[in-house]
């Protein structure tokens, strides 16, 4: 059976009381597949948020952390509080943080590294630029960063890696990747898994699309047989749509 992980990046969205009342909403779909559904909420949701879909299947996490244990870092988080927090997974290098908060392959790596080590499981975004792809590189460039984000990484930490392959292009544009374009990047990504590691480590891997992905056409991308998932900005943030993107994944099970 296929795996999937549909997962709702709310981004910068939604106070404390408007995250309980998603989760009731979401908790109130009877979900079949709740396990394989997240939701990746502000810093400043997260404890009630757990609280809310605590008992209910549903993970949740946070989009961001900072590498470095504790110190005079202002204004991060570490992971170590986000344990205390009992997150499920964690959002690095989304193309927002790599393009307006400077981060980089390396620190991506680093963090990729604090989260395994604490047994938190990263969603790492990769994916290229509208001038990227019109110039033909795209893979090139998406390989790069893969290569780059797991370096260091052992074969066994690797397949705990969620991978999200996000265009720029397509992020909140409602210019969704076509599922062949979608479904060609995802398996390019595979076979660059395998070829760092092996077949086992890339054929297990979960590789999420992201971009203007919607209840209208979640189905055509994720019967795509290397589309593991969905990483939902958007759509996520009303709870009808959210849901019906994760049913459409059940269905298909
Ligand atoms: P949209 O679904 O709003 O295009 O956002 C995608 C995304 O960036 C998820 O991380």
């Amino acid at each position: 059976m296929k795996k999937f992980l549909i997962a709702g990046n709310w981004k910068m969205n939604k106070t404390r009381a408007e995250a309980v009342q998603f989760a009731e909403e979401l908790k109130a779909k009877n979900l079949a597949n709740a396990k394989d559904v997240c939701v990746l909420a502000p810093f400043t949701a997260l404890a009630d948020l757990g609280c809310a879909l605590e008992g209910s299947g549903i993970g949740f996490g946070a989009q961001n952390v900072h590498f470095k244990e504790s110190g005079a870092y202002t204004g991060e988080v570490s992971v170590p509080m986000l344990k205390d927090l009992g997150v499920d997974y964690c959002v690095i290098g989304h193309s927002e943080r790599r393009e307006y908060f400077a981060e980089t392959d390396e620190t991506v790596n680093l963090k990729l590294k604090a989260l395994l080590e604490a047994g938190i499981t990263p969603i790492l975004c990769v994916g290229e630029s509208l001038e990227v792809r019109e110039e033909g590189t795209a893979q090139t460039f998406v390989a790069g960063q893969v290569v780059a984000d797991f370096e260091g990484i052992g074969p066994a930490d690797a397949a705990k890696i969620v991978i999200a392959y996000e265009p720029i292009w397509a992020i909140g544009t409602g210019k969704t990747a076509t599922p062949e374009q979608a479904e060609e990047m995802c398996a390019f990504i595979r076979g660059v898994i395998s070829g760092i590691y092996d077949m086992a480590t890339g054929d297990s891997m979960l590789i999420l699309y992201g971009g203007s992905m919607k209840p209208s056409n979640a189905k055509e991308l994720l019967e795509k047989p290397d589309i593991n998932g969905g990483l939902i900005g958007g759509a996520s943030l009303k709870a009808d749509d959210f849901a019906a993107i994760a049913e459409a994944a059940a269905s298909l099970q």
